[in-house]
Order: structure tokens, then C-alpha cells, then sequence
């Protein structure tokens, strides 16, 4: 009887198993799996031991015949690694390799190595935060009697390690205004100021600092480093090394993740003594990353130009929607030519990424009427995933909390400034949902 092809409940056992032998795909040197302990481990075999040691002992190692390498890295959840020798221990020490997760791990290399060809470095290190980056920075080329000139507003973390932490340290600081011409810095340079920090564009009021003219200070200065904070605007549209900048700070939490799944960061830095002098203070304050993350952020970053790109030209037109309409005082996104750097933007970036800052009229009501009356952007903090996502500085993440009103309003972090994080969905929704948000602003809010 003739068998409809596909079926094989018909099929009698045997029939199956000569298939599969005569099979093209499969030879008869084609064998199941087996643990290192059933082929025999230096003379221990499988009957040597009991099945309580079998559980915890046995292991799998590759298989024979020619070597192929996974496309996508593995994730390499191994804490430790089994060494062929006790010399190889110092070995791998001094030359590099695999020991112990903390110093080094395959999946976390794999990110590192991506990341620093994005950004055109000499050696990127991958943290389990954004804050975990900056702090293991801070804490390894700053030490007591230093000073350091910082941005403000910048990231409330940054703001907080600098302001309530370092001090504790005998590091001292002075803040410049955000946006303020490179000259600024130069200004306040100290003979015991060691490192210029600067953010761009700056969280959360949009602020741009000049690359090329932050480069040519550091440059001209001796011992003193560059570090810059470039996430709102990823290693895509914004490599920060290639302008004379000694390290480069992303929180992978954001746009190089992607998807609002993940929290980490990373350095890249302009010279290899630059990754060797940090790679000690990593692996010593234990700051590195978990595999896990490394290969969602691997992911991630695969997506990374299409998603820049599309955040950049949804953004553009919710920033132009948002700059003519009645209720919305001031807008500040890269891309508008009313942004008080929008030529500086020009220059160094190559889109103007997806993040907006708006003052809403009417102050903190005015602010919070419009965050919590979105309905397809989110009230959240955090940003650079493919979801909008929407917050109000002053009473959120730069709020009493974690900044004095003094230095929130000295860095233009007004009472109603909202701060969007413009997604991938299609942009006359996003407009939509902001105009029926607007329209519940009353104008006796607004005044
Ligand atoms: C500009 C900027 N830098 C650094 C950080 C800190 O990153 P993380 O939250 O991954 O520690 C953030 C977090 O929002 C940020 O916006």
C-alpha cells in the first residue's frame, strides 16, 4: 500500500530506523551525547563512581570532527573555569583567558569587542550598571586631593556620586552650566584637577557640548582626562573617541540595549594602558556585568543603527508638534534649529537620537497633568527602548530626593519640563496621545 507522504504512524519501527541510517544527514560515526565520565576521564570511568557523584561530575565537551564556532555567542554562566595545569593558572594571569568569571568571560568579551568597534577605541569594559561604569571610573583615575569639573545638570547619579560621595573621598568638584561653551571648564581648571566629566546630550535638559573643542582642552592639559557620558545619543550617532575624548560612559541600560530588558554599562577608552589601568580596578571593586545581560545586549546592539534611526525621525516630528503647540513654553531637542547648540549637534551627530525636553506651561501641575494623562507613552523612568516612555525631572528623577531645587533650577531643570523618550511606534500615534494629554492642561493651570 502506497503511504501519504508525511505520515508516519503507519510506518513500523523498523522502517523508521533504516531511515534514519540511510539517511544522508546522519553517518553511522553519528552518536548521542555522551559525558566525559562514560568516554573515561584519565582512567575514571562512569562504573567507578555513583550516580550522587554522576549528577554533580559528569560534563560534556565538544564533540569530534571538524570545529564549528555558534554564530550567536554562548552564554557562559560558568563562574570558574577547569584548568589543563597549575602553571596555566599564571599563565592565563599574564597573557589572558579564563579563570574566574569576575576577571574575564567569553560573553562579556564577545559585547566588549562589538562595543568597541562601534565606538573606534582601543578596549571597551562592560558593567552590571550605567552607575557601576561611572563610579569604578571615578574611583580608579581620581584619588584624594583631586578635583574634578562636572556639568550640571547631568545624570542625578553622576550628580549624586559627585556631590555626596566623592567629597567623603577628599575629591572636590565644580559644576559648569550645561551647555556652556568648552571655554568654561578651561576656566576652572585647578592644578590638582585631574579629569574633566562632561555629558552630551545631557539628561535631561538636552544640552550639547562641543566634542572637538572638549577633545582639543583635554589634549592641551597633562594628566588631566576626558570622560564622556554620550547615551542619549548611543555609539551610532555619536562616537565620542574619535574627537581626542580619553574614555567614552554608555548606560547599556538605554539605547544600545534597546528593549528595556536589561541594566548595564560600559567604558571604551583611547588608549590600551587607559583599559588596563581600569580592568584592574573592575575586576577588583567587582563592577563587570552578568553574562545574561552581555548576550541580551549582544542582541540588542545587532538593532542598533535601524533603531537609532527610527527614534531620530519620530522624535524629529513630535518635537516640531510639540514646539508650535499653545500650552508647550519650550522645546529643546537637538534637531530643532531653536536648540541653542542645534550646530554643534550638526557637526557631531549624525541623527539626533529620540530623547525631547519640554516645558510645559502651568509648572509642576502643568508638568504632571501631561504625564499622567498619556495613554500610549508610559510614566516611567529610564529611556532609549523601542516603548515611549515619559517623566517630570523636578518632582522624578532630578527631584528633592536627590538634588537641592538650587542646583535643579540653576541647571534649567524648570518646574514643568517633561522629558520624552521617543520610541519606534508610528509617530501620528505618539502625537495623538500627546495633544489628548495636552488638552486636559486647564487653562487656569496655565495661567
Ligand atoms: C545619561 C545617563 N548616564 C548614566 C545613567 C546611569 O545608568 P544606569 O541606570 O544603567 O546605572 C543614566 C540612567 O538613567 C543616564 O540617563
Amino acid at each position: 500500500m502506497k503511504r501519504a507522504p508525511g505520515v508516519v504512524s503507519n510506518l513500523h519501527k523498523l522502517d523508521l530506523i533504516s531511515i534514519v541510517i540511510s539517511s544522508k544527514c546522519y553517518s553511522k560515526k553519528w552518536f548521542p551525547p555522551q559525558s566525559d565520565l562514560e568516554k573515561g576521564v584519565n582512567g575514571l570511568h562512569i562504573n567507578d563512581v555513583t550516580p550522587d557523584t554522576v549528577a554533580t561530575s559528569s560534563r560534556f565537551s565538544s564533540p569530534p570532527g571538524p570545529k564549528t564556532e555558534a554564530l550567536v555567542p554562548p552564554i557562559y554562566h560558568s563562574s570558574t573555569y577547569k584548568l589543563q595545569s597549575v602553571d596555566d593558572y599564571l599563565k592565563i594571569l599574564e597573557e589572558g583567558g579564563y579563570i574566574y568569571s569576575r576577571l574575564g568571560n567569553f560573553t562579556n568579551d564577545s559585547v566588549c569587542a562589538v562595543i568597541n568597534s562601534l565606538e573606534g577605541g582601543k578596549g571597551s569594559l562592560v558593567f552590571s550598571t550605567g552607575m557601576a561604569a561611572i563610579s569604578t571610573a571615578l574611583l580608579c583615575f581620581l584619588k584624594s586631593g583631586d578635583h574634578i569639573v562636572v556639568n550640571n545638570p547631568c545624570y542625578s547619579g553622576t550628580y549624586d556620586i559627585v556631590v555626596n560621595i566623592l567629597p567623603r573621598y577628599g575629591i572636590e568638584h565644580t559644576f559648569v552650566t550645561t551647555g556652556c561653551p568648552v571655554e568654561e571648564y578651561r576656566k576652572h581648571i585647578k592644578p590638582n584637577t585631574r579629569m574633566l566629566y562632561g555629558e552630551t546630550p545631557c539628561n535631561p535638559n538636552m544640552a550639547i557640548l562641543d566634542l572637538e573643542e572638549f577633545g582639543k582642552l583635554g589634549r592641551s592639559l597633562d594628566n588631566v582626562l576626558t570622560i564622556v557620558d554620550s547615551t542619549f545619543a548611543s555609539p551610532y550617532l555619536q562616537p565620542v573617541i574619535k574627537h581626542g575624548i580619553d574614555i567614552s560612559m554608555h548606560s547599556c541600560t538605554k539605547y544600545l540595549g534597546g528593549h528595556s530588558d536589561l541594566v548595564a554599562g560600559c567604558l571604551t577608552f583611547a588608549s590600551v594602558d587607559l583599559w588596563k589601568t581600569m580592568i584592574h580596578y573592575q575586576t577588583t571593586l567587582g563592577t563587570s556585568m552578568s553574562p545574561h545581560d552581555a548576550s541580551l545586549l549582544l542582541r540588542g546592539i545587532k538593532t542598533l543603527p535601524i533603531r537609532m534611526e527610527k527614534h531620530s525621525s519620530n522624535a524629529q516630528k513630535v518635537a516640531e508638534f510639540l514646539e508650535k503647540h499653545p500650552k508647550v513654553q519650550k522645546v529643546m531637542y537637538p534637531g530643532l534649529p531653536s536648540h541653542p547648540q542645534h550646530q554643534i549637534a550638526r557637526k557631531q551627530m549624525k541623527m539626533f537620537s529620540g530623547m525631547i525636553a519640554a516645558e510645559i506651561r502651568g509648572g509642576v501641575q502643568g508638568g504632571k497633568i501631561l504625564v499622567e494623562n498619556v495613554r500610549l507613552v508610559q510614566l516611567a523612568v529610564s529611556l532609549g527602548g523601542v516603548e515611549s516612555l515619559i517623566e517630570h525631572p523636578a518632582t522624578m528623577t532630578h527631584g528633592p530626593m536627590l538634588m537641592t531645587s538650587e542646583d535643579r533650577l540653576s541647571g534649567g531643570i524648570t518646574d514643568g519640563l517633561v522629558r520624552i523618550s521617543i520610541g519606534i511606534e508610528d509617530p501620528d500615534d505618539l502625537i495623538k496621545d500627546l495633544q489628548q494629554a495636552l488638552d486636559k492642561i486647564p487653562e487656569n493651570v496655565i495661567g
